[in-house]
Formats: C-alpha cells, structure tokens, sequence
C-alpha cells in the first residue's frame, strides 16, 4: 500500500503518528487540513510530504467554488501558500506544489480568452499529482539501484530516521538502497539509530526493516560513533531534505555528527535524494531554513515526561552536513561526486527533462 493516495475525493495516508503500534488510514478533505496532516507529521520525509501537497493541490481544484479561470488559479495559488507553509525544509514541498500550479497556468494560457472548465482542470491536477506519485516510486526504485551498487555484500551499514516506504510514496531513498541490495541478493545488515526526539528510525525504520525482513539492530543514537570506532559500520546512509547548489544537505538532526564521526574513521558516507530535493537556487547549507519543533518532543517520550516541567527546550528538527563529508550524492539519475556544483546540476537537468519526457508520453497516450 501507498503511503499516501487520493480516493473518494480525498488525500489520506498512513497516520505515521501511531506506528508501530495502530496501522491507520486518516483522510483529509480541505486544503488546510492537508496542511495540518503535514506540519502535526501525520505523514513526513520530504517525497511524502511532496507528494501530499501535489494532492493538496488537486484537492484545491475539486473543491473550488470559483467561477472564472482568474478566480480558480488565485484559489490555487491560495493552496499552494497554505501547503507551503507547513513544514520549512524539505523542499519537496514547494517543489510539488509549483509543478501542479504550473499545470494549472499552463492550462489557463492555453484556453485563452475561453475560461477554464473548473472540472476539467481539476481532472488535469489529480492526473498530475497520480503522475508524480507513480515518477516517486519508479525515481526511488532507480536510485535504489544506483546507490546498491556502491554497497559491498555483507556490508555493515548505518542509517538514519526514516527514508523508506514511509518517507515516500513506496520504496524509499536510502533504505531503497538497502531493498535494492536485498533484492539483488546482498547480505547486509542495518545499524537502525532510533532517531531521537520523535523515533522515526525505532518506530518506523525497524518496522519497515522486520517487515521486510532485512536484518537489522536497532541502536541508541549514542550508540553510533562507538559502532564506527570499533570497525562495525562499513557505509553510513541517509536521506536529505533539501541539498544546496553546492552538496550541503540538510537532513535529519543527527546526521551531522555521523558523518564527521564517519570522516574521522574513514567510512564512506552517501547522501541519498531524488533530484527534487535538491535546491539549485540556494548555494549553500547556511541558507537552508531549519525547522524548529515544540518542546514536547524533548522534555516527553510517548507523552511521558523525561525532564523537568517547564524546562526550556530548543529542538532544532534538521543539521546541515557540509558537502565535504559526502562520498557521493545517489540520485536518480546517478551518483554525483564531488565538485557537487557541476554534478548536481547536470543531475537536475536531467532529471527535468525525464519529467518533461513521461509528460509527453502521457499526452500523446490520452
Ligand atoms: O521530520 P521528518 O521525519 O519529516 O524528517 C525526515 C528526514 O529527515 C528524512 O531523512 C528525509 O526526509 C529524507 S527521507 C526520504
């Protein structure tokens, strides 16, 4: 199943708030509830969450009122303002919802002084937002492969959060890594680090893994210099939220840290992101904006709380890790080395131009 997906005129997902311990399918009906299903992490990872907000915008053409194309594009420019605030870094986000309004002006240009069918266009954006989901999983399966064939058989490797089927719409980034290795026949092994403060490496990695019956341990974040130092990690992987022009990634907060740590024992390191993660118009990590979350996530565990009341807290969600503690970047489109400013670019060329490819080829099936 679908981390998230459209039916009976409605986004819904996997409430990921629950796992492991309830598997249950929350559904959205308003653009601004489709914002909330983001920011409160109903659903997270940034191909999820960028898929949900190409929904969120179909969902803003189904349920426009608007009686003029004027009317319905500010509707859906409304949307996209509404969606965009939700979460700051993971630029999946507006990513997606720019490429559903540009569906939409594209539309509106090519009618003319004729208005647009409010019908019409929003069959056009529930095709759009499908199409991406569908590009997701396929962009996922490929850097899955793309990133295996640097993976050793009987590798050691050490992730991160969660970047799996959750994160996504199917597959994942750096654990479709580890699938594509497991599909491929390689043994390998995961150190899981729980990912503190909201566990999304021990509540929903490890749940992933043991469904898929990868072996695995899952670790203490502590716990993960110590593993490297004594020689029992041979690869570190992770996601990314956003990734700057030059490499910097930002991603979970944590990562940071294991790849200096990684650095300093000479294990390589791989970022691994779809070429929609990555932000050419920003040049470096210091520009990437980090989400700060409520102190609920410090000072509680399971609602319990671990410190004192009223503690001042700050919780920074998301590091940036400087490009030059990357051994390689996997995209879809192929692993991009270091200088990261040519390799980058060339990859999210590329990468448009699939898009622009599978758009045709759809026209021209319809
Ligand atoms: O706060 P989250 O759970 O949305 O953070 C998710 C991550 O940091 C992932 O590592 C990242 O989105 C890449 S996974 C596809």
């Amino acid at each position: 199943m679908r981390t998230v997906f459209w039916q009976d005129g409605q986004v819904k997902m996997i409430d990921q708030r629950l796992l492991p311990g309830e598997e249950v399918i929350a559904a959205f009906a308003t653009v601004p509830e489709v914002a909330r299903s983001i920011r409160e992490m109903y659903v997270r990872g940034a191909p999820a969450i960028g898929a949900t907000a190409a929904y969120g915008m179909a969902l803003a053409a189904h349920i426009s009122a608007a009686g003029d194309t004027q009317s319905l594009l500010n509707d859906l420019r409304q949307a996209k303002e509404t969606l965009d605030a939700a979460r700051p870094t993971a630029v999946n986000l507006a990513w997606a919802t720019r490429r559903l309004l540009r569906v939409a002006e594209q539309l509106a240009e090519d009618a003319g002084a004729a208005q647009l069918e409010v019908e019409e266009l929003a069959r056009s954006l529930l095709a759009e937002a499908e199409a991406l989901a569908d590009e997701d999983v396929e962009i996922n399966r490929r850097m899955g492969f793309n990133g295996a064939a640097v993976v050793p058989d009987g590798a050691n490797l050490l992730h991160h959060c969660n970047t799996g089927s959750l994160a996504t719409v199917d597959f994942g980034t750096a654990l479709g890594v580890i699938y594509a290795c497991q599909e491929q026949g390689k043994h390998v092994h995961v150190w899981v680090d729980e990912t503190r403060p909201r566990l999304q490496g021990a509540r929903l990695t490890a749940w992933e893994l043991m469904r898929a019956e990868v072996p695995m341990h899952l670790i203490a974040d502590n716990a993960a210099g110590h593993l490297m130092r004594t020689g029992q990690v041979d690869v570190v992987v992770f996601g990314a939220d956003r990734v700057a022009a030059n490499g910097d990634v930002a991603n979970k907060i944590g990562t940071y840290k294991l790849a200096v740590v990684a650095r300093e024992n000479g294990i390589p390191v791989y970022c691994v992101a779809p070429t929609s993660t990555v932000d050419l118009e920003l040049s470096d990590g210091d520009k990437i904006p980090i989400e700060e979350r409520g102190a609920g996530e410090v000072a509680e565990i399971g609602r319990r709380p671990v410190a004192p009341t009223d503690v001042p807290v700050y919780n920074p969600a998301f590091d940036i890790t400087p490009h030059r503690y990357l051994t390689g970047i996997v995209t879809e489109e192929g692993i991009c080395y270091p200088p990261f400013t040519a390799s980058l670019e060339a990859a999210v060329e590329r990468g448009r131009a699939a898009i622009e490819e599978r758009r045709a080829a759809r026209s021209s099936q319809q």
